[in-house]
């Protein structure tokens, strides 16, 4: 269905359409990428020479290899330029009106063999195929970020589509260098659903004051082996980001009291301390700033590592009891999306899944809040003393 001579379109040049467009020119295909704002148009083109300069720079690639991707993009502010395209993936801001209403015109620019993608973090697919004129050629392709480097990509299937077209764009995306997992259209797909509670698991011990801040990171490092602290992840994602995934999912789950948000992160998006972009969000990074040392206790340290991750694997083992995914895919989704040490699955089996019963079960029993209610899978691989890999 795909070949090398496929047309790839991108609509939307901001940090994640850029990366696609990238990621597809640099596999040789022909990129249309349109965007409404000019200025966005003439940054990505000037990042996109910076990006592959740099990488000339570091001998990754050669300069007649970054010459022919930067050839193979034509950036346009015309979205009629994209009727020729075989795949168009959405990557424009985060508002079901704006996309439906761009996917509806390119109902009547494009053939009637394109297939169209979104990009969309939080929105359902089938919603979004609704505004097209066939939904069977439209499914959600997944980019994290930034999509040159990071290898994940979530393909998902809407309701409507159809099964032959989302294997063809599997298979397609697969060969641009990625590692394709499948994921049901539900809320948070299988990563932002799943990383759910190593932040709000974290916020809830700092709030409950059982460590500072500092503590908690330095835990999920050192004890966990998890690359950033959570703490410090959220800060650089911005709390506008972060905390809106969060909010969108809990929401979306009908209010689910396993993904509340925190109110200390709220307070932070609602004061403007963002995180790193702005300057300031649990750490302080102005240039003299003295951020606190963390209580380098282990008994503490462990005790908030193990906290966080059977949370974390009772997500994961309630995302398979859902079938939003299959085993495989749910610890590939978490170590190439996310970059997590072990997948979570894999972890639970390591960790004793009577242990992570245990520790579930101990939550439960002292807060006796619905966060904490044990997902049915988990519990059936306990009774029945089987695994998960
Ligand atoms: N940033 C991330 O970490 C991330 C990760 C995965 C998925 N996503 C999703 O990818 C999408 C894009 O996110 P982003 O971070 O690249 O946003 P961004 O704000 O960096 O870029 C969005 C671009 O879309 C353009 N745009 C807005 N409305 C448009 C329209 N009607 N027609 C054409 N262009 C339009 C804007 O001018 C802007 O350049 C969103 O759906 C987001 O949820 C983001």
């Amino acid at each position: 269905m795909f070949s090398k001579s496929s047309i790839i379109g991108v609509i939307g040049s901001g940090a994640m359409g850029s990366g696609i467009a990238q990621v597809a020119a640099t596999a040789n295909h022909s990129v249309k990428i349109f965007d409404s704002n000019p200025l966005a148009l003439s940054k990505a083109e000037n990042q996109l020479k910076a990006s592959l300069a740099k990488l000339v720079e570091k001998q990754k690639i050669d300069s007649v290899k970054a010459d022919q991707t930067v050839n193979n993009i034509q950036f346009s502010n015309n979205l009629s330029d994209l009727k020729d395209c075989d795949l168009i993936i959405e990557a424009i801001v985060e508002n079901l009106a704006v996309k439906k209403d761009v996917f509806s015109q390119l109902g009547n620019i494009c053939s009637d063999k394109c297939v169209f993608a979104s990009n969309t973090s939080s929105l359902s697919i089938a919603s979004i195929a609704s505004a097209c004129k066939d939904a069977s050629r439209v499914l959600g392709i997944h980019f994290f970020n930034p999509a040159t480097l990071m290898p994940l990509v979530e393909i998902i299937p809407g309701i409507s589509s159809n099964q032959e077209i989302v294997y063809q764009c599997k298979l397609l995306v697969d060969s641009w260098g990625k590692q394709t997992v499948i994921a049901k259209d539900t809320p948070g797909f299988i990563v932002n659903r799943v990383a759910r509670p190593f932040y709000s698991e974290a916020l809830r011990i700092y709030e409950e004051g059982i460590a500072d801040i500092p503590t908690i990171d330095w835990a999920m490092k050192e004890i966990g082996g998890f690359k950033m602290g959570p703490f410090e992840l959220m800060d650089l994602i911005g709390h506008d980001v972060n905390y809106i995934v969060t909010e969108t999912v809990w929401t979306q789950l009908y209010f689910d009291p396993k993904f509340k948000p925190a109110l200390s992160q709220k307070r932070l998006l609602e004061g403007g301390l963002l995180g790193r972009k702005s300057g300031k969000g649990f750490y302080d990074y102005a240039e003299n700033a003295k951020n606190p040392e963390p209580t380098k206790n282990l008994d503490l340290g462990k005790l908030i590592v193990s906290r966080i991750l059977v949370m974390l694997i009772n997500e994961a083992a309630d995302t398979l009891y859902l079938k939003v995914a299959n085993a495989a895919d749910i610890d590939l989704a978490m170590t190439k999306g996310v970059n997590y040490p072990k997948g979570l699955l894999k972890w639970a089996d390591e960790y004793g899944i009577p242990n992570v019963v245990k520790e579930l079960n101990g939550l439960r029993e002292f807060y006796e809040e619905d966060r904490y209610r044990m997902s049915p899978m988990l519990k059936q691989k306990f009774l029945t003393k089987t695994t998960f890999h």
